[in-house]
């Protein structure tokens, strides 16, 4: 290891301030590789010397290539099959019968990394004939500007499709883009990507039927969750639903979401006061 510990603590620190991303005792390794790859992408001539400009503190683009090179943005379509399946077979045909008379639907994906998972979404309700003449406003939201940049852009490695993708949706929902796959404008469309910090002040944003919020707690402290998740409760509608990662308990950090158990998974609603 080469990195000094005054700067490891200052890049925890940094982190923590700015993605509330909290990097534990260990995670030196993580730091270094990964801000050494990034130094010799912007070509700057080390480590060292990247954390030094990040000191001077008034390179915005710097902060936000150490933020982008700091977040784990590991995914896949489909990821852990069941929310998906409950969301079709459960939720949306609820969702659908209670919104008739409006004919809308707001839908969040909050960490949404490189697309798959709101594309996993917007295939799903892609597939609902009965959502076809209805309004659904789809926003898609990440802190990464990089990891926006590819969902936006929406191709994939054939890797990237094996993972998750049932075979029939490939041809589907997607067209050959040299030798990757690229979503196709259909899809794109329906989704409206974001950035967004979820550890900083809100914006504004419609009351919500459904919140994807998976894999992104694990990342922070538990005042960090317990804020995010008081925000998550005013933004869901009465009847909405959340979606976390599978290590996640919302019920443990804030009294006031219930766990509602499908046949094959579980989400979380808010108990009525
Ligand atoms: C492991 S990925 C999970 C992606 C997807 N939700 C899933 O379950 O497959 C975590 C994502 O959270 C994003 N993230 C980390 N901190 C964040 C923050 N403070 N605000 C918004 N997004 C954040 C990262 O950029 C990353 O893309």
């Amino acid at each position: 290891l080469s990195i000094q510990a005054s700067d490891f603590k200052y890049i925890c620190d940094f982190i923590k301030s700015e993605a509330g991303i909290v990097l534990a005792p260990g995670k030196e390794y993580l730091v270094e590789n990964r801000l050494t790859i990034l130094a010799k992408t912007l070509k700057i001539e080390s480590l060292e010397s990247l954390i030094v400009k990040l000191r001077q503190g008034n390179a915005n683009d710097l902060r936000q290539n150490v933020v982008d090179a700091l977040t784990t943005n590991e995914t896949s379509f489909f990821r852990d099959k069941h929310p998906f399946e409950s969301l079709k077979s459960s939720i949306l045909p609820e969702l659908i019968k209670k919104r008739s008379a409006i004919k809308q639907l707001n839908i969040w994906c909050a960490a949404s990394s490189s697309g798959q998972e709101p594309y996993t979404l917007a295939m799903v309700l892609n597939q609902v004939p009965a959502l076809n003449d209805w309004k659904v406003n789809f926003i898609a939201s990440d802190i990464s500007e990089e990891m926006l940049e590819r969902c936006r852009q929406g191709i994939y490695t054939q890797l990237e499709v094996g993972r998750g993708l049932p075979p029939n949706l490939l041809p589907k929902y997607f067209s050959r883009h040299q030798n990757r796959w690229q979503i196709k404008q259909e899809l794109k469309n329906m989704i409206d990507f974001r950035i967004f910090n979820l550890c900083k002040q809100w914006p504004f944003m419609v009351n919500m039927d459904v919140i994807f919020l998976r894999h992104v707690l694990v990342y922070f402290n538990d005042p960090t969750k317990k804020e995010i998740l008081r925000k998550v409760r005013q933004l869901l509608k009465p009847d909405g639903y959340l979606f976390v990662g599978s290590g996640d308990n919302p019920e443990q950090l804030d009294s006031k979401f219930t766990r509602t158990e499908f046949s094959t998974s579980a989400c979380y609603k808010v108990i009525s006061p």
